[in-house]
């Protein structure tokens, strides 16, 4: 199990009572919890987590092992210097939890080899220890209980899991390992939780909520409450799922079926080709038992996609585990009607000459642009800044902003989209992940509120990989209510 991520009351520890009942009754000899145990440091939390686990294995002799991974959410919140955290709040968490091994450790169980590493890592003591224990198990799995998975292994691991990749350089080079995970949260009826390439990663989902890379939409809250039970064998590791509400198993999704299902908006370009000019991804809810699930029946785009007069198109199309495309159903098709917006308080035709597009959060140098009008963007912090009194108005107001956006990056990441206050740095609205791939013009519309009535925004697109962006229209508008 991972990213339990509990608070101060036992409530808040009930998915962990769910768990540890789980592996009771299925006879578990080690339990590994891959990080952020709390969502705070949090005394109350861990105290009231050794009380369940105790009450559920009351004989200490016959207990299992738990190994417990340190990171970083365990040290949120501590009462002390940050620089402090880590070196103060562990030894706590520690003593709190009961918990018999050290940040970096190694557990030996019945011959197989448990490496426990915390999640702010010195790579050169992580490479040591993997090396070690893989020249001493010839042959043998080795488990490595680490917070991060490797970047481009399971689900969103490119996205938030190890940023600069160097976890997977080291672990590419030792196929007996078994990396246990966490930190991305997600669920483990997906069946990509599980990745084998050049090693072996297992995410074990989450054991609190997770949102998902959903394009061109905000993706919801979604609570998860799997965790794996892994029988290990000499030739094969066999993984169980467990619902920790009922303590029943249920089986993962097949790579066949429907993680997502693509609404597309489409016009007619230039040439009068239809051409795609609005995604939205509707989330299957493939995370809920099969009982539950609704089927997608229709998507409404935002209103400011629309233009008057304009003809459109909207389809659906399933998506798979393994990225492919299944059949695609014409679901609506008519004339757009301009929406009713508000009042414009500024448009630019032309943002490429009249918006500055700067990297960094403040300062820095401007993006430089292609001779063909693109910039030619590295993918790092870059912000797309308006002009004064563009957000000017009291807290609570309401804006839209609609941008019509042509973007090229590559097929595996692709930036995400923030409108953000830059003191105190505050976001106006949650993360918009773009769409990967070469993509022609889009429109992206947006509705958010002002928290703060000094907030003034810039436009930030980061988190992807190297690419190209040309802004060919925007427009904000403040709106009544
Ligand atoms: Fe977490």
């Amino acid at each position: 199990m991972t990213d339990t991520h509990v608070g101060p009351t036992r409530e808040s520890c009930a998915r962990i009572e769910g768990a540890y009942k789980v592996f009771r009754r299925e006879g578990c000899e080690v339990i590994v919890n891959a990080g952020d145990i709390a969502d705070r440091f949090c005394p109350d939390g861990y105290r009231h987590y050794r009380d369940i686990a105790d009450e559920i294995f009351p004989d200490p002799s016959s207990r299992p092992k738990e190994i417990f991974v340190y990171a970083n959410h365990d040290t949120n919140g501590f009462p002390r210097k940050p620089e402090e955290d880590r070196s103060v709040a562990f030894p706590e968490v520690r003593r709190l939890l009961g918990i018999r091994h050290d940040l970096y450790d190694r557990i030996e169980h019945r011959g197989y080899t448990f490496l426990v590493v915390p999640e702010t890592l010195d790579y050169k003591r992580y490479e040591e220890m993997i090396a070690e224990a893989c020249a001493e198990n010839p042959g043998k799995r080795v488990f490595l209980c680490d917070h991060r998975p490797g970047g481009g292994t399971t689900p969103m691991s490119s996205d938030w899991g190890d940023l600069d990749g160097r976890r997977r350089v080291i672990l590419n080079r030792y196929p007996q390992v078994v990396a246990l995970n966490g930190h991305v949260h997600g669920t483990i009826r997906d069946p990509r939780q599980i990745w084998r390439g050049e090693y072996t990663c297992v995410n074990a989902g989450c054991l609190s909520s997770w949102h998902g890379n959903y394009f061109g939409t905000v993706p919801t809250v979604k609570e998860e409450f799997g965790v794996f039970v892994i029988d290990v064998y000499p030739s094969k590791l066999e993984f169980r799922r467990f619902d920790v509400r009922t303590g029943e198993s249920f089986e993962v999704e097949p790579m066949e079926a429907t993680e997502r299902v693509r609404a597309e908006l489409w016009r007619r370009d230039a040439s009068g080709e239809w051409a795609v000019f609005a995604v939205k991804d509707v989330e299957y809810p493939f995370f809920l038992p099969p009982e539950e699930r609704t089927p997608v029946e229709n998507v409404k785009f935002h209103p400011a996609c629309f233009d008057e007069g304009v003809p459109y198109r909207i389809t659906l199309t399933p998506i798979d585990f393994a990225g492919r495309r299944g059949t695609t159903r014409l679901v609506d098709e008519g004339i757009g009607k301009a929406a009713p917006g508000g009042t414009i308080v500024f448009q630019c035709d032309n943002p490429m000459e009249e918006m500055p597009f700067i990297y960094g959060l403040d300062g820095g140098e401007p993006v430089a642009k292609d001779a063909d009008g693109f910039y030619s963007f590295s993918g790092d912090d870059a912000r797309l800044v308006f002009p004064k009194g563009t957000w000017d108005g009291p807290a609570g107001t309401r804006f839209r902003y609609v941008l019509d956006v042509a973007m090229e990056q590559g097929d595996k990441r692709a930036w995400s989209m923030t409108i953000r206050n830059p003191t105190p740095l505050t976001n106006g609205h949650s993360r918009i992940f773009t769409m990967n791939g070469k993509q022609g013009t889009m429109r992206y519309a947006v509705d958010f509120t002002k928290a703060d009535e000094n907030f003034d925004f810039y436009l930030l697109f980061r988190e992807g990989p190297p690419g190209r962006i040309r802004f060919d229209r925007i427009r904000v508008e403040r709106l009544r209510g």
